[in-house]
């Protein structure tokens, strides 16, 4: 599949000689790099990660450079601005964008408030009944896709809220969603005010509309909408299902590199936004909000898809997975899997991620002398793990494709008895791991609070495995005897050998 086309014409500087040869002397591309539509993605995209983009559905609508509010713009098109940041802020965190649209986004008829959703929260602090913070440890599969016989549900009336912590009134924090759907979203568009999604579809494509262009995110693909942007979400297969995870107050990034040097991780160059792309269409249009977790609409008799030419560094982009460059460790030990980290959104404590959203793809395990799989732990993150397809590589939570488990901060976690047993005693092979499966990890850097739709009214809350730690085995007490000895030959007095020695087999 060709994915971007160069340059198809070239710029050439041409000196003549005295004696009329005509020498090349220099060549440039009259083309930047876009993503082409392919069999797999009807749209166009252009190539980068955080760029500063200008992009015309109509060539001349954007206005010359030097001035973003003429006094009249090119086909006498409304000049609007989304900030995504504050207007003071450093030069590098600043987002914004420049629309040129047919009619104002302020152009509606009056906001009314919608019917309460309670499966949609917003607001995590302990005061709030809906959510609960609590270390036990949760594990749920997918989220049942409504049957089209009890119902119209869409991307947005699907939204159930699983967790999160803090509050968008306050710009900083962290919501999961799961969503199922049913329906496309017609004549209706959503803007979420309260903070940026991370869409992450587990099953079924979603052809996403957005004021800025369309983008079509399959499993195995992620999508980021920023906050306040006018979208909306249609299903090619007629349903869907997936992830979000949504940050109040900030904005998702590429992790720093570090030692790792200019390149590796998530490529720049693999993400894709796309290019201006605006409707014609005098009909009646429902824009629904999203404010501190309660909905909000409004009508207007005209589409909202109506920015013929845009430019500047806030719009929505989608990236495929598959093109993340793993790290792993050569020789020995294991290597965090925050190396695994696709994209980050920072908290307000300086150094500290407020979420880290690691992808886990293929990778040869060829460490020598090393317990391969996760070591036992404990995190100052809460640890919020996903399955977009395939079987599941661990062994003490019973996860499936679709479905998500949570561990709140600093309570352990690990594999197994008996896969301890298996790493501590095999052979260690090269071995090419994870080919038939992709899942993701959510480091949270905060205590995460659950809601009561994730602790009641799931359709599939896994049980708590009773018995899975019982058989695990003190194994250090079957060396007491060879202890003692080290102990006398030292002068020190010898443990007792508890009832338990000699358990393990
Ligand atoms: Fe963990």
């Amino acid at each position: 599949m060709g994915e971007f086309v160069s340059s198809t014409e070239a710029n050439m500087g041409i000196a003549v000689s005295s004696d009329g040869t005509a020498t090349v002397t220099s060549v440039s591309a009259a083309e930047g790099f876009e993503y082409e539509p392919s069999q797999d993605d009807p749209y166009r995209y252009m190539q980068g990660f955080g760029n500063r983009f200008a992009s015309e559905a109509i060539p001349g609508s954007l206005p010359e450079c030097g001035r973003n509010v003429p006094q009249r713009s090119p086909f006498d098109l409304y000049s609007e601005q989304l900030n995504g940041t504050s207007f003071i802020s450093s030069r590098q965190s600043q987002l914004h964008v420049w629309m040129y649209r047919v009619r104002p986004s302020v152009a509606h008829r009056p906001l009314a408030p919608m019917l309460r959703n309670d499966d949609v929260q917003a607001c995590f602090s302990p005061m709030n009944h809906s959510v609960q913070y609590t270390p036990l440890t949760y594990t749920w599969g997918p989220l049942d896709i409504p049957p089209a016989d009890t119902g119209t549900v869409t991307f947005v009336s699907g939204l159930k809220t699983m967790g999160g912590h803090g509050d968008p009134t306050n710009k900083e924090g962290i919501a999961i969603h799961m969503y199922a759907a049913n329906t496309n979203m017609t004549d209706e568009a959503f803007c979420n005010n309260d903070g940026d999604f991370l869409i992450i579809p587990n099953e079924g494509r979603l052809d996403i509309q957005t004021e800025l262009g369309n983008i079509w995110v399959k499993p195995g693909e992620i999508a980021v909408v920023q906050a306040g942007i006018r979208w909306r979400v249609s299903l090619p297969d007629g349903f869907a299902r997936g992830y979000i995870q949504e940050v109040y107050g900030t904005h998702y990034e590429l992790p720093d590199l570090g030692p790792l040097g200019s390149n590796g991780m998530a490529l720049p160059r693999d993400f894709k936004t796309p290019v201006a792309s605006f409707n014609i269409d005098d009909s009646k249009w429902k824009v629904v909000i999203k404010l501190a977790g309660k909905f909000y609409s409004y009508e207007q008799a005209w589409t909202p898809f109506d920015v013929v030419s845009w430019h500047g560094n806030y719009a929505p982009y989608k990236y495929d997975l598959s093109k993340f460059i793993s790290f792993n460790t050569t020789l020995k030990e294991q290597i965090d899997p925050t190396a695994h980290t696709v994209l980050m959104a920072r908290s307000k404590i300086p150094g500290v991620s407020l979420t880290e959203f690691a992808a886990f793809l293929p990778k040869w395990q060829t460490s020598t002398n090393t317990f391969r799989p996760p070591y036992y732990h404990r995190n100052m993150a809460t640890e919020i793990g996903g399955l977009i397809y395939g079987k599941y590589g661990g062994s003490s939570r019973q996860q499936v494709a679709g479905g998500l488990s949570f561990e709140n901060s600093y309570m352990p976690h690990g594999e197994t008895y008996d896969t301890w047993i298996k790493a501590t005693t095999d052979s260690l092979e090269n071995v090419l791991v994870g080919t038939e499966s992709l899942g993701f990890m959510l480091h949270i850097s905060s205590h995460l609070s659950i809601t009561t739709f994730a602790m009641e009214r799931h359709n599939c809350i896994r049980p708590q495995q009773v018995e899975l730690w019982d058989n695990v085995q003190a194994c250090f007490y079957d060396h007491i005897p060879a202890i003692n000895a080290i102990l006398l030959q030292k002068g020190l007095k010898p443990m007792s050998v508890p009832a338990q020695s000699g358990l393990r087999k």
